[in-house]
């Protein structure tokens, strides 16, 4: 299940040649269970066929303000009314200058005026029109109705021309329409989230790690920020891309994250502990790489500073602490080590992790944890996706919060 599972989306698409590209996109969402139900201006009709809409959503599609079929049904109140989320996309320069000025002369128009609901805008045009100060003053005033703009990406467009103006990715968009959908229960939130492993460097070739890559404290970040919090990502090395909208800062040592957490910790009200810490580094690393020829090689290790007992010895002494969220990665006696970790580094809440099984733990999509939190509470969650996992972490950290009021 996705948390767009059952969710009813409007899309609108006008006449700008990235119409193609939202074909996908009406595909993603059917994957993850939303009701598509899509609406096309006339330019529209020219790029991309409602034929190849109507197949990809399952759904007919809209295109006039008199449809011969159904008039009684007053098609764009209706349409209007039954669904969760507006999205145009591709927005051209004049669907954007018809919805900034209130016009309600073809059918997407004048649904966008009917709509009560969130409107996600997302432009696609050539880049001088993009820049426009017309398209932009259109723009401002279409966010001071509350109209969520996603802005578009830089490089090449069809017209040869280069700049601002290709339609966002899929990626982006959809982390935009989650955010129209989420509850904003975190908004007026500072969130600093650590993740993924670090990498304690032995020679200038060889490092001690872990196989963490980084996914459910990613998770945690995209969806703290779809939930209206401010985010700041401190990262270990990961082949992921940072969610939009986040704070991104990388880090490679526990030493490097240890100094990014407490240079970043005054700003912030919860902070999440994610990261998979190397526990030890090599005492001495060398400055050459160590060449082979010995039978045996010891390797002499010292213990890395423990950033969350830290966190958690300040909270000790200091009033108005950020609310500190700890993960355990445990392959046995899960409860038991998540209770000592929970009080021994005076945690509200810690996420227990099975690391041992194929669907859980490191590299997986999907997670199966136990929350505990300090007044003795304790939640078994089923085998979900990380961003459904991330989801209920939240709000029981939402639950918490409200506790300490
Ligand atoms: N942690 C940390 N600094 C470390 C080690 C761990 O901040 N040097 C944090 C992790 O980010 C996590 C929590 O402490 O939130 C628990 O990490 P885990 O690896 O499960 O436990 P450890 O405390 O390292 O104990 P052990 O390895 O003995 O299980």
């Amino acid at each position: 299940m996705s948390l767009l599972t059952d969710k009813k989306i409007l899309l609108g698409i006008s006449g700008s040649i990235a119409a193609y590209k939202v074909a996908d996109w009406v595909r993603a969402l059917r994957r993850e269970g939303c009701q598509v139900t899509v609406v096309m201006t006339e330019s529209a009709c020219r790029l991309i066929t409602p034929l190849t809409m109507a197949a990809l959503s399952g759904n007919p599609v809209h295109t006039s303000m008199f449809a011969a079929e159904a008039p009684e049904k007053i098609p764009h109140i209706n349409l209007a009314r039954e669904h969760d989320l507006l999205v145009i996309a591709p927005a051209s320069a004049q669907t954007i200058a018809r919805l900034a000025h209130g016009l309600a002369d073809n059918l997407l128009a004048t649904i966008a005026l009917a709509f009560s609901g969130p409107v996600l805008v997302c432009p696609a045009m050539n880049s001088v029109m993009f820049q426009h100060p017309a398209t932009q003053a259109n723009l401002a005033t279409l966010r001071s109705y509350g109209h969520m703009v996603l802005d578009p990406d830089c490089g090449k467009m069809a017209c040869g021309e280069e700049g601002p103006g290709r339609l966002t990715d899929w990626e982006d968009a959809r982390q935009a329409i989650l955010s129209a959908l989420a509850p904003q229960d975190l908004a007026g939130e500072q969130v600093l989230i650590t993740a993924g492993p670090t990498r304690e460097s032995f020679d200038p070739v060889r490092f001690l790690s872990n196989p963490s890559t980084g996914k459910m404290g990613y998770a945690m970040a995209a969806t703290a920020r779809q939930r209206g919090a401010m985010v700041t990502l401190i990262s270990g090395p990961t082949a992921l891309v940072p969610p939009p909208g986040v704070r991104y800062i990388q880090v490679t040592s526990a030493a490097e994250m240890q100094a990014q957490v407490m240079g970043c910790l005054a700003a912030n009200t919860i902070i999440v502990k994610a990261a998979a810490v190397s526990d030890y580094r090599p005492a001495e690393p060398q400055p050459h790489k160590v060449k082979k020829g010995q039978a045996a090689l010891s390797l002499p290790l010292v213990a890395n500073p423990d950033i969350l007992k830290e966190l958690g010895d300040r909270r000790r002494t200091s009033a108005n602490f950020p609310l500190l969220i700890g993960f355990a990665a445990e392959s046995r006696d899960h409860l038991a080590e998540g209770n000592r970790k929970l009080k021994e580094k005076n945690l509200d809440l810690i996420v227990i992790n099975d690391i041992s099984g194929t669907e859980t733990g490191f590299a997986a999509d999907t997670n199966r944890v136990t929350l505990l939190d300090r007044n003795g509470g304790q939640e078994d969650m089923p085998l979900l996706s990380k961003e459904e996992t991330a989801h209920r972490i939240w709000d029981a950290v939402i639950r918490l919060r409200t506790d300490n009021r």
